[in-house]
């Protein structure tokens, strides 16, 4: 059972769990002498299970289920809670692994999933940061939908499962966070409809069947998860401590989004607690909230070795060696310390989701997705939308005249330097699988001129030592030089947190002295999951621009050569605001506050809260073209009609409760016009940000809306937003409540001011 990835832990559970069964074994004997089926319900293999009401598909999930359940000894119940659930193969139900992932493509870093004959590779999109950098949520979709594709296909080869953790809809609260990579960003709006859009991509049916999943998604890790490996300090002793007001405006809103409005098949607890509890042993922040509140229906995992979660408090010392907490909870069961019922709960909901899934349903291949195989994975097409993907979310960060778009024709050599110049594996980040093939930078850039030469500069992105003569010949005299820096993770990652933020080892000095020496324009292009401290290259005039391009993704080098030369207009914005060196002098990553506070000097976190300098902020980058908006319709007073011996008619009030009955449906429309005033076609994400009056410890700017149009040169387009006012006006007081703030707001709409007054 135990692969090469696993780690001590995962050999501790084979070791209880092997106890378990050859005690189970020992006891039923009639087991051993079963064949694995291989499909659960299978009566062309195997007739007899056409006796079996649960195989029945005329008949409703529950009572297929208690059917099940009936047969079911408590030891084989016991056996399904864990990733590695045994299935019951003396009724043809085979083994199940739970444990997949696809994050940004099918991967195999769950042990469900496998690149094994027949299938070699999947399509592999760009680490989720760059994705979301395009502020697309159709495109969030289509990738969805693109990686639910394939992974039906590698489940019909036998290769997948069909349950997959992922997102992770955590907010990157600290640009230090060695997995802010695998996240849609700081903003919980963003999050949200990012959560929201990949969710329904990986879940929804074709043929409309709502009940029905295409694949389950699980949305992680529940919640306040931001910390992974940080001077000392792990996940597993990590103890956040978080105000009832930040947990309800910045920690909770994507997993409520998920769970409520994508109806995501799982939510996984995390590591780390809560204001003094494991979030996994919380039974408020999991049936109070997340079953009771946003009625999941689904199951809820605990990160990472055990499905349903129960609470018995004795087991829970979140350990790396947790992993053996299942084993634990079985023995528990046996000496009836954790209730039967539990177990039962427990289970019902693991085998209510396979059936939803279709596992229950004999042979996959007679049915819906049933015919995806081969010919359905690394298709053109969907190699092609990595690659767009990856132009979307490209930022570029800074433009002078004269520098991009590069002239295909005009620039005969280009010097390509730096340690990210020609890599694979780097550009697809963590939680990747096996891409269907890779285009490196270099790669890219030589596919349009022919006279690139390449000098890595540094041995590795550590770069201990800058190598930089060979750097600075081949850059003075090509016409263009294109610096490819960042980190990998062998500097952020699971498990590894940074320390600084400024580019890692010598590599700004690689930067600037290449600068110096280059003959044309500098072209200093990141490719990293957290923003980077690159204030000396935004200052220095001869850094004629910078992009940012995340981990791109298989196509990434092809993306990118896109870019520079013009064949494609970078749209893409910045998902997190990105700070100098000194923040992370000052600021210290545990403290979880959102808000500033002027007592200590604590600057506080993201756009939304933070004040302070920054290199680059939430929302920022440029295009090849401009764009200009015009509001056509925006009203200047919304008033929310309160009943006459309503308090806050004989009293002055700062704020009304924003779930007071009047309050729902009032509306503000703010409809604008955009116009691609430049020469070149292009996407433009037009934003809508709030800043309320400064009641509650309110944000400062708050993202209500984004929508992103496409213009050609001199096209005009119409953004309409409709604002529901006791919702997205609102803000959240001390005790997490919804508050709507009277008086004046400030809407930000693009570059235009618009003050709303708000009254009863
Ligand atoms: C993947 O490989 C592991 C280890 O070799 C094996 O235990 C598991 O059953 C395989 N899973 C699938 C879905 O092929
Ligand atoms: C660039 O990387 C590719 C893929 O690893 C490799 O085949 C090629 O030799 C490298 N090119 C140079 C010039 O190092
Ligand atoms: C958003 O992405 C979709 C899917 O790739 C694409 O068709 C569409 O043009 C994109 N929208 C904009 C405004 O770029």
């Amino acid at each position: 059972m135990a692969s090469s990835r696993d780690r001590g832990g995962s050999v501790f559970l084979c070791f209880q769990l092997c106890f378990i069964v050859s005690h189970f074994l020992l006891s039923n004997n009639r087991v051993l002498a079963q064949r694995q089926p291989r499909f659960a319900c299978d009566a062309v293999r195997d007739p007899g299970v056409s006796n079996y009401r649960f195989c029945d598909q005329t008949l409703d999930v529950e009572s297929r289920v208690n059917d099940l359940m009936s047969r079911m000894t408590l030891e084989e119940k016991i056996l399904n809670l864990i990733n590695d659930a045994r299935g019951a193969i003396r009724l043809g139900v085979p083994e199940y692994n739970w444990w997949s992932e696809a994050l940004h493509g099918v991967s195999n870093a769950g042990r469900g999933t496998n690149f094994t004959a027949p299938v070699f590779a999947a399509t592999s999109f760009p680490q989720v940061i760059c994705t979301a950098a395009s502020f697309n949520t159709s495109l969030f979709y289509t990738i969805g939908k693109v990686v639910s594709t394939e992974a039906r296909a590698m489940y019909n080869a036998g290769v997948a499962g069909l349950t997959f953790w992922s997102p992770n809809v955590n907010i990157f609260r600290d640009p230090r966070w060695g997995r802010g990579q695998e996240t849609p960003g700081e903003d919980p709006l963003l999050t949200s409809r990012y959560a929201i859009s990949y969710v329904r991509g990986l879940q929804e049916r074709d043929d409309g069947d709502k009940y029905r999943l295409k694949v389950g998604a699980c949305c992680k890790h529940y919640t306040a998860y931001d910390l992974d490996n940080w001077k000392g300090i792990d996940r597993y002793h990590f103890n956040a401590l978080v105000t009832e007001q930040d947990m309800s405006d910045t920690y909770q809103p994507p997993f409520r989004s998920c769970v409520t409005e994508a109806n995501v098949a799982s939510v996984m607890c995390s590591y780390n607690q809560v204001n003094g509890k494991p979030t996994c042993a919380d039974a408020d922040l999991l049936t109070g909230v997340i079953r009771n509140e946003w009625k999941l229906n689904g199951y809820i995992s605990s990160d990472c070795d055990s499905l349903e979660v129960m609470f018995d408090s004795q087991h829970y010392t979140r350990t790396p060696e947790e992993t053996a907490a299942d084993a634990l909870k079985a023995a528990a069961v046996q000496k009836g310390l954790a209730a039967e019922a539990d177990v039962n709960r427990a289970v019902k909901n693991n085998f209510a989701m396979l059936m939803r899934l279709g596992f229950f349903d004999g042979d996959p291949r007679q049915h819906i997705y049933g015919n995806l195989g081969l010919n359905d994975i690394c298709t053109l097409e969907n190699q092609e939308l990595a690659r767009e993907a990856a132009r979307q979310g490209f930022v570029l960060l800074k433009n002078s005249p004269g520098s991009l778009p590069l002239s295909p024709r005009a620039t005969e050599s280009i010097a390509v330097i730096g340690p990210n110049a020609n890599v694979t594996k780097t550009m697809i980040g963590n939680y990747a699988g096996i891409p269907c093939r890779y285009t490196t930078p270099l790669q890219g850039i030589a596919a349009v001129v022919p006279e690139t030469i390449y000098s890595p500069g540094c041995a590795n992105v550590e770069c201990v030592t800058a190598q930089v003569d060979d750097a600075k010949r081949i850059a003075s005299t090509a016409d263009a030089t294109v610096l490819v820096v960042g980190a990998d993770q062998s500097i952020e990652e699971e498990s590894r947190d940074r320390i600084d933020i400024s580019l890692p080892g010598q590599q700004t000095f690689l930067v600037q002295e290449v600068t110096k020496a280059s003959k044309g324009p500098v072209i200093l292009v990141i490719m990293s999951g957290g923003g980077m401290d690159v204030q000396f290259a935004k200052d220095d005039p001869k850094v004629t621009s910078i992009l940012w391009i995340g981990y791109p993704g298989q196509a990434g080098g092809a993306a990118l050569a896109d870019i520079l030369f013009g064949f494609y207009n970078p749209s893409g914005r910045l998902p997190m605001s990105w700070y100098p060196q000194s923040y992370v002098n000052n600021v210290d990553m545990t403290n979880m506050n959102m808000r500033p506070d002027p007592a200590t000097g604590y600057p506080g976190r993201t756009y939304r809260f933070y004040r302070g300098p920054t290199v680059y902020t939430f929302g920022d980058g440029l295009s090849y073209s401009l764009f200009s908006h015009n509001l056509i319709k925006a009203q200047k007073l919304v008033s929310v009609p309160l009943g006459r011996h309503h308090f806050c008619k004989r009293f002055r009030c700062k704020s009304i409760d924003a779930s007071e009955k009047t309050c729902k449906n009032v509306h503000v429309r703010v409809h604008l016009k955009v116009k691609n005033a430049g020469g070149m076609s292009g996407g433009h994400t037009v934003f809508l940000f709030s800043t309320p009056p400064g009641v509650h410890n309110a944000p400062q700017k708050q993202l209500l809306g984004f929508e992103k149009v496409f213009l050609t040169p001199k096209e005009e387009g119409i953004v309409r937003f409709h604002v529901d006012v006791c919702k997205h006006l609102s803000v959240v007081d001390k005790a997490g409540k919804r508050k709507l703030a009277l008086g004046m707001h400030v809407l930000h709409v693009g570059s235009i001011k618009h003050y709303l007054m708000v009254s009863i």
